[in-house]
């Protein structure tokens, strides 16, 4: 039935792979092609500086420390720093870390049930999005002028820069000595779960790659979507974006490949894609399908990828067992408590020893 449904929206496959030698090698031209014609550019790696401007040793009634980081970089010749939150467990001795790209910058946010999170033995790293770059079409200031020229049509948007900052933060945390490396997580809502997902696809050492509610140009499949499409989000969000993209407005078809090529490249580690119900302009089918349609990546790893039933997930339901952990949640459009438990539960069962 799934493959049915994937089959009437004209969804492609994914490049063609009989072995993981072979998908490694083919790993570089999906990443471009999705740079290209999406996000655009990801700038290259550089070294980073960090510098702790507070901390406070006895955070959440003396069960975390609490520190505020500038990590620091020098690109093409200029300088540029954000900063970043970390609340990190006390008595574990290595801590799986969540670098959470988030809308604010308050560690009590009603998306991030921080002081529950830390109960459960996992670090944060808040990376607030408008510190990093603006919501907006200013280029100037921020890591805005990385982007270099915007005219250009695979110039990198708002979204590869917020998911560059995410991978500069894994730097600094990895030199950290509680940190687990085998376990670093990246998480975002919506158009932060499209910035999870790109970051994911393109930095190998998220061992988990978290996108909530993050529908179009996110998880969900382009072609035949409900909600929001390709010309509305590149109209009201263009500075998000490659400016390429705007060209397969109402032309998805036109598209290479479709949104689980992104989802592919988080192979063969752990990719959680959480929905709610009431999010039709995500399209929470679309998302499903979407992990459905990836699941051959992990296959030829030998691994399960989505494991779910040849049907539409309905509400309440969750799939934990694949190395594609899913969950459609009741409600709106929202990152819940329901939705961390289900992403901390998931990563309990799995977490790399
Ligand atoms: C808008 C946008 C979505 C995005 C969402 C959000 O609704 O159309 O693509 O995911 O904002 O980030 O909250």
């Amino acid at each position: 039935m799934l493959k049915k449904l994937l089959t009437s929206r004209s969804v492609p496959p994914l490049p063609h792979a009989v072995s993981p030698a072979e998908w490694e090698t083919l790993r570089p031209e999906m990443l471009k092609s999705l740079q290209d014609n999406v996000y655009g550019r990801m700038p290259a790696a550089v070294p980073v500086t960090s510098n702790i401007t507070e901390r406070d040793p006895a955070f959440l009634a003396n069960r975390a420390i609490y520190d505020k980081v500038t990590i620091s970089f020098a690109y093409a010749g200029r300088d540029y720093s954000f900063p970043v939150q970390i609340i990190q467990p006390k008595f574990r001795r290595k801590v799986p870390y969540f670098i959470t790209l988030s809308f604010r910058s308050s560690v009590f946010d009603r998306y991030l049930p921080a002081e529950e999170i830390v109960s459960r033995g996992f670090g944060i790293a808040i990376v607030q999005y408008t510190s990093v770059a603006g919501d907006d079409n200013d280029f100037e200031s921020g890591l805005g002028p990385m982007a270099d020229d915007r005219t250009a049509p695979d110039a990198p948007g708002k979204i590869a820069l917020w998911a560059y900052a995410a991978s500069r933060t894994a730097d600094y945390l990895l030199t950290r000595p509680e940190c687990d490396a085998k376990n670093l997580i990246v998480i975002g809502h919506s158009r932060l779960g499209k910035t999870a997902l790109v970051c994911g696809a393109h930095d190998e050492r998220f061992a988990f790659v978290i996108s909530n509610d993050s529908g179009c140009s996110g998880a969900a499949i382009t072609r035949g979507k409900y909600g929001e499409d390709i010309a509305f989000i590149t109209k009201t969000f263009p500075y998000w974006f490659a400016p390429r993209y705007a060209e397969y407005a109402d032309r998805e078809n036109a598209l290479p490949f479709d949104q689980h090529w992104l989802l592919a490249l988080t192979a063969p580690r752990h990719l959680l894609v959480g929905s709610a119900v009431e999010d039709t302009w995500a399209d929470p089918a679309s998302e499903f399908l979407s992990c459905r349609a990836a699941s051959p990546a992990w296959e030829l790893y030998g691994l399960p990828g989505l494991r779910s039933f040849d049907r539409l997930a309905v509400p309440g339901e969750k799939y934990h067992e694949g190395y594609i952990g899913y969950h459609l949640r009741p409600g709106a459009h929202f990152m819940a408590r329901t939705d961390w438990c289900r992403y901390m539960d998931y990563i309990a069962a799995h977490r790399n020893k």
